[in-house]
This record gives C-alpha cells, structure tokens and sequence, in this order.
C-alpha cells in the first residue's frame, strides 16, 4: 500500500496531483501539505497537515511516524520570485530537497518525485530542440538550485540507491489554481484578462518562444514516470519533457479566434532577461523512449480547454 505525502500542495501543480493521486490510490492514502494555515477547498475532504519543508524535524517526524513511503517535493520560489529573494529561494529550494533525500537515504522513503525546469539551461545552451545532455550555464538563482538539485538527485542514487525521479517541467498552464510566481505565468494571467474582456500587457516580447504544456500532460507525465519500472529511468538528473513551444503573439491570436475584440499591448520588464535564457524548444527523445512519454495537447486544444474552464472568480481569493 502506498502512503503518498505530497509537498507545496496548494500552488498550480500540487492542487492538480493531490486530486490525481487521490483518484488513483484512494484520498486517504495521500496527504496534501503546504506552509499555507488552510488548503484550497478542492482539497477537501482529504488528509492535510500545515507544514514547513524548513522545520526538518517536523517534516522527518510526520513522515516516519505516518510511514509516508513516496514524496512529491515541490514547494519552491519560482524564477521571478526567486530573483526578489535570492537568498531565501536558494534555502528553501536546497534544504527541503536534503531532508527528503537523507529521509530516503534512510530507508524510509521508497520513491520520490522532485521537479526540475527548463531553467536549468542558460544563455550558451543550445536554444532550439534543446538537447537532454547540453551545456547548461543557468543565470537565475531559481536555475542554478533546480541544477544542483539536478546533481544531487544522481548522487543520491548513484551513491545510495535512493529511487528518485524527475522531469524539467516547461512552463505550465492550468486553471485549477493560479501560477505561483514564474517567468511562463503570463500565458495563464492572458486566458482570464481575456475572459474579463480587459486588454492585456503581457511582459515578455510578442516573438519570445518558450516550452509550455498542458497540465493534463504534466500531471500524466509526472505519474508515467513514477509507474514506470525502476529499471526503465535511465535518467537520474531529470528527464527533458516536451509539449508546444509558443509565443506570447501565438497564443494571443488563437485566444483572439474566440475573443475578436481583445487587444494586447508588450511590455517587456525583467522577465525578458530570464526568457532570453532559456530554450525555444526542448528535444525530449529519452523520456519518449526510456518510459514512453508522448504529449496530447496542442496549441489549439490548450486555448480551447483553457478558454471554456477559466474561472475568473478564483482571482478574488488572491486580491
Ligand atoms: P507554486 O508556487 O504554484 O506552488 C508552490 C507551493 O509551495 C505553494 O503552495 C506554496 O505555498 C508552497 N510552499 C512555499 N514555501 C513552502 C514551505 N517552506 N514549505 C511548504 N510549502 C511551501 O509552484 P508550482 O508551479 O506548483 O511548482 C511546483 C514545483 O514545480 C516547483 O518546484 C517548481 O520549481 C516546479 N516547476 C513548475 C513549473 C510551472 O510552470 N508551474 C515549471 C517548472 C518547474
Ligand atoms: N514556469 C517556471 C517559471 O517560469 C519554469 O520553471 O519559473
């Protein structure tokens, strides 16, 4: 019997894997945790325990005591928020991953799930179809602790045989629960000022191509690999994974197909400087090959699926 215990669960993605594990292994077989006093309410009814990934022996405690035997780890600063708090990102990005990694070194933990980002490459990376082994010079506080992370993981499992796993997330979109602070955010901030009928000042320039993904594949991706037999991950850093790559201009006009009347004005601000460093696109051949990974979503699907689900409302429980 698994007893799943999932980190950072109330930002974009944690709320949308709970739900998911949830369904797959029985909601009281998987705990949400978050530094937040109180879980969104689509967490409910379901286990969830305020907790800080910093108070080590807190998280040690309640993961031996409850024998907790796999962990998603992702409470983060993102790379926007990272760079107003540098110092404090490059803790909790670093610390949190050690308790986990020494609770598995330990043998209590049997698997664990911490992701990674493309923003781990940098300016003299190759940009296009990015390859899974490359030159990687990160220039962000939040690249360069997703690219240690990425080294210590293969050091925990070269050197203790702990079974962790790892994907480098593109930038996600999903309208589950709002974007925590990152350079992709402004193609989620788009689908509700759109749907508010306000214009829209996007801060990245109209030509700036990054990865992105649907939620749906990240969250399908994420668990693949977690299923996937231990002597299929031949990736021990972090998978490259691919989805689409778009502009601010490409998701724009085929949000316009819908909304003819919206309008969109750029203003790049320092969110450009990091987007300049990272890939266009992201070539993703080992995760396709070592546990089958393919993605469903197109650019179309995503805008329509985005376009008939956002809710606007859940932005008053921010402001
Ligand atoms: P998010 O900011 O939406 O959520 C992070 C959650 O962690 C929040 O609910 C926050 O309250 C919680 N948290 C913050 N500090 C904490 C602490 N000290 N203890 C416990 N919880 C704490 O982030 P996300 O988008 O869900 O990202 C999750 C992970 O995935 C991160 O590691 C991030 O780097 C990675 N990632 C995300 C994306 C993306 O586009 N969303 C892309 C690449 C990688
Ligand atoms: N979406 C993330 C960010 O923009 C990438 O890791 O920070």
């Amino acid at each position: 019997m698994k007893r799943i215990l999932v980190i950072g669960s109330c930002g974009q993605i944690g709320t949308e894997l709970v739900l998911n594990l949830r369904d797959k292994y029985g909601t009281n077989n998987v705990y949400a945790s978050d530094i937040l006093e109180n879980c969104p309410e689509k967490l409910y009814p379901g286990p969830y325990v305020k907790m800080d990934i910093l108070e080590k022996e807190m998280v040690r405690s309640f993961i031996i005591s409850e024998k907790i035997s796999e962990v998603y780890l992702l409470a983060a600063l993102l790379s926007a928020k990272a760079e107003e708090r540098p110092e404090y990102a490059w803790k909790l990005n670093m610390d949190g991953l050690f308790t986990i990694l020494d609770l598995a070194k330990e043998g209590y933990l049997r698997k664990i799930f911490w992701p990674s980002s493309i923003a781990v490459f940098g300016k003299t990376t190759p940009k296009f179809n990015t390859p899974q082994f490359t030159i990687m010079e990160p220039s962000t506080v939040y690249g360069i602790s997703k690219q240690v992370g990425e080294r210590w993981c293969e050091y925990y499992y070269a050197k203790y045989d702990v079974d962790v796993r790892s994907i480098r997330y593109p930038g996600l979109i999903s309208y589950t629960s709002l974007p925590g602070g990152g350079t992709t955010d402004y193609a989620v901030d788009m689908f509700y000022q759109a749907k508010l009928g306000n214009d829209f000042t996007c801060f990245l320039s109209d030509d700036t191509a990054l990865p992105m993904m649907y939620m749906d594949d990240a969250i399908r991706a994420t668990l693949e690999l977690m299923n996937a037999p231990k002597e299929n991950i031949k990736i021990r850093s972090s998978y490259n994974l691919s989805g689409i790559s778009f502009t601010p201009k490409d998701i724009f006009e085929e949000i316009q197909k819908y909304i003819p009347d919206f309008r969109i004005t750029f203003m790049p601000d320092f969110r450009q400087k990091i987007a300049d460093t990272w890939p266009s696109s992201i070539d993703d051949i080992s995760a396709r090959s070592d546990w089958g990974w393919k993605e469903r979503y197109n650019l179309e699907m995503l805008v329509k699926k985005m376009l008939d689900n956002v809710d606007v409302s859940i932005l008053s429980s921010v402001s």
